[in-house]
């Protein structure tokens, strides 16, 4: 394979609430995350002491960065993305002044970061907010919570200005339609409207950040995040395209605001036929008009759509349902494994908004043995890896600003769909079980080296 250009980033991706543990340390409060221990499908909890939530410890992170930064460098990482907990900063989320010690969390980690040449992409929101700001103020669906968030980046871009240039707002801002409780901290049943006018604070709130980033730290880029799911139609039959057209419609008409700055014909047509009112003021259009300065996404899989509802039965794969697609094969967790769909991604993403884009989630989560000798063969994701990486390579020839990739889960986390630790997509195996039984031991797996080898040949050993 060609290599890639030498400005792009390789990595890896993680989250705060998948990783990190210590979920009430050092001023910690809870967050939306620590009260849906099952997941972002599960119930909400109220917590009681010593019950038991696999997130509270995760891969304790939070004790271990030095040790899994230094493995990342070892495999060569030239940046990491990971998330800020928004309640390590503000506990509550409405307080005025910063928690110091969860300020010094970051410093250390970014540090840590640095002092091998990994270039910080944080995620000011990865599934999680105060849960006071959802319990107090009905989470996003308040328009209060944009003046929380905003005062929160601001804290932190002020904070970590000199140490992180590349920032993202929301992740995978679009699963607010699928799961209101993580995306927008709306708890129960609730209409369109109350969806659509929370998702309409966070584009907002986004916008406003964009502009607060770029007058705090002028030389730092920040992004959106979007969860790629691209859908095709599943026959040609004119009524299955149109169909497919709206549902890839319903997730890219949030990078549509957040890149081209204003609402799109075809969402104020559904509103207007759905019934959906969303107060949208003149100072949000306003607020509005800022794009991010580059698109980010998540690519795990695709699936069809077809108008035939009745006939076809829907598969939920990472958030998305949608019809399998009888061309491609199935991970163990039944999302199906279409490497050439990322390339139409890029170039779906690139003829749309001409910005750069960047691949910040991909990867498989699948079951890993360790064999008696201690070793994890996991040939099945040095495949996947390997064969979305030559698909972005071909977009690169495609003429697109791919800025880098990194993988989802570069170490063992708990997944965010079902808070399970068996659901592996690490280079790097950490022992603990579903039960939260384990000694935290962190291994190699085949695919560390293979990983490793890939980035020091900058993408030609791909196959
Ligand atoms: C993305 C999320 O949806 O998919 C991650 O941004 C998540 O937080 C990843 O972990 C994979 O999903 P899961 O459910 O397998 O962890």
């Amino acid at each position: 394979m060609k290599k890639f250009p030498n400005t792009f980033l390789w990595g890896g991706a993680v989250a705060a609430n998948q990783v990190e543990g210590a979920y009430l340390t050092a001023g910690k409060g809870l967050s939306t995350s620590d009260v849906q221990p099952q997941g972002i499908f599960g119930p909400l909890v109220e917590r009681t002491e010593n019950d038991f939530c696999i997130k509270d410890i995760a891969i304790d992170f939070y004790h271990q960065y030095e040790k899994d930064i230094a493995l990342f460098a070892e495999m060569g990482f030239t940046c990491l993305r990971t998330s800020i907990a928004w309640s390590r900063i503000f506990p509550l989320g409405d307080e005025v002044e910063p928690n110091e010690e969860g300020l010094a969390f970051y410093d250390r980690v970014f540090d840590e970061m640095v002092k091998y040449n990994i270039r910080p992409i944080i995620t000011l929101s990865h599934y999680e907010m105060p849960y006071h700001l959802v319990t107090e103020y009905g989470g996003w669906g308040n328009r209060k919570t944009i003046e929380f968030f905003e005062h929160y980046a601001r804290s932190v871009f002020q904070h970590y200005k000199n140490k992180v240039k590349l920032w993202l707002t929301f992740n995978e801002i679009n699963m607010s339609l699928h799961a209101p409780m993580t995306g927008v901290g709306l708890a129960g049943e609730r209409t369109q409207s109350e969806i659509y006018q929370a998702i309409h604070h966070q584009l907002v709130a986004s916008a406003r950040v964009v502009k607060a980033c770029h007058q705090i730290i002028p030389d730092a880029k920040i992004g959106n995040m979007l969860l790629g799911g691209l859908v095709y139609p599943l026959t040609c039959k004119p009524d299955d395209v149109w169909e497919a057209m709206n549902e890839n419609r319903k997730w890219l008409f949030f990078g549509d605001v957040q890149c081209r700055g204003q609402y799109p014909s075809y969402m104020l047509r559904y509103f207007k036929d759905n019934h959906i009112d969303v107060v949208i003021t003149d100072e949000d259009r306003q607020a509005l008009k800022q794009t991010v300065d580059f698109v980010s996404f998540s690519y795990y899989m695709t699936g069809c759509i077809t108008a035939d509802k009745e006939e076809y039965e829907m598969k939920r794969g990472n958030i998305l349902s949608m019809v399998p697609n009888p061309y491609l094969e199935s991970s163990e967790w039944g999302w199906q494994i279409d490497p050439k769909g990322i390339r139409i991604v890029l170039n779906l993403l690139w003829d749309r908004y001409q910005k750069p884009l960047f691949v910040v989630e991909n990867g498989l989560g699948a079951i890993d043995n360790v064999t008696p000798e201690g070793e994890i063969n996991d040939d099945y994701r040095i495949q996947y890896i390997n064969d979305h990486l030559v698909q972005i390579g071909e977009a690169i020839e495609d003429g697109i600003d791919v800025m880098g990739y990194t993988s989802w889960g570069p170490i063992d986390l708990v997944s965010a769909s079902k808070a399970e630790m068996s659901k592996r997509y690490g280079f790097i195996y950490v022992d603990r079980d579903d039960q939260g039984k384990g000694s935290l031991e962190r291994k190699r797996k085949k695919s560390f080296y293979w990983y490793q080898s890939i980035i020091q040949s900058q993408g030609e050993l791909l196959r």
